[in-house]
């Protein structure tokens, strides 16, 4: 697959009970075979960390990816209720998604702590989804691009040009999530190409072929003007991720002008 093949993620945060996410996922499973879903793009989902195993289970064999929400650090010991990248990875996780504003904000992540988990899950063979975005106040006092090379840059330091390769950066404007609003396509296309321009001089040869994703707020309505932004390379849907149809509907969205510049 090229480096910057389509990605549409689904984040079920802290919803569904096993049995709730098996459904979905059978029901998922029957989609993707029928409709041929994931041809010309990536489908990930993200369930909890107790439904990985049956979600990896029943999508198995039709190509869409199971991802974690989390990971902590280390691989096995004496660390009670801790759950290590190499333990996610045995439970089905091919993905993890890391620093997402909801770890930041109620469980306390630093930038230098996301870091240190995207090593972690490079070194347990995950791919990481790390994800990035300014707060209304930022957003208000013109600090988004600042707050935005704040979160990255000890991300870019610890991975370096060689474990970078793979990684997943996803936009997610605080405000946006779970609000209904959304900046403008012109501008998350802005945000998201100097953010590409600013990883090439980084990262030099590797930085520029990042996928970068956007999330907050998208739903089947407005996925298609997401798809055609020049610098954003997918979606990372919450909410509207929950109902298997919704996103069965949101796979199945035409790639549009992404279509024709591949
Ligand atoms: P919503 O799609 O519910 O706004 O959530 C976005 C999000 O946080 C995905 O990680």
């Amino acid at each position: 697959m090229s480096p910057r093949t389509p990605l549409l993620v689904a984040n079920w945060k802290m919803y569904k009970t096993v049995a709730e996410s098996r459904v979905w996922a059978e029901r998922f499973r029957e989609a993707a075979l029928r409709e041929g879903l994931g041809q010309g793009r990536e489908l990930v989902v993200a369930p909890t960390a107790p439904s990985l195993w049956v979600v990896a289970t029943a999508l198995d064999g039709t190509g869409v990816g199971v991802a974690a929400q989390n990971l902590d650090l280390g691989v096995e010991g004496a660390l009670t209720g801790a759950v290590s990248g190499y333990l996610l990875r045995q439970a089905g996780a091919e993905w993890v998604v890391l620093g997402h504003s909801e770890r930041r904000q109620h469980f306390g992540e630093s930038d230098q702590l996301v870091a240190e988990k995207v090593l972690a899950a490079v070194e347990a063979g995950l791919e990481p989804i790390v994800c990035i975005g300014e707060t209304e106040e930022e957003h208000r006092a013109g600090k988004t691009q600042e707050r935005l090379l704040q979160q990255l840059s000890p991300v870019v330091a610890a991975a370096g040009p060689e474990r970078w390769p793979g990684l997943v950066i996803a936009y997610e404007p605080v405000w946006a999530i779970g609000s209904g609003r959304t900046p403008t396509p012109e501008v998350i296309d802005e945000i998201a190409g100097s953010l590409r321009s600013w990883l090439g001089q980084q990262l030099p040869g590797v930085g520029a072929a990042t996928r970068i994703l956007y999330g907050g707020s998208v739903n089947e309505q407005n996925l298609a003007s997401f798809w055609s932004l020049e610098h954003i390379d997918g979606a990372l849907v919450g909410g509207a991720s929950l109902d298997v149809e919704r996103f069965v509907t949101m796979a199945k969205t035409p790639l549009g002008a992404k279509e024709e510049r591949r």
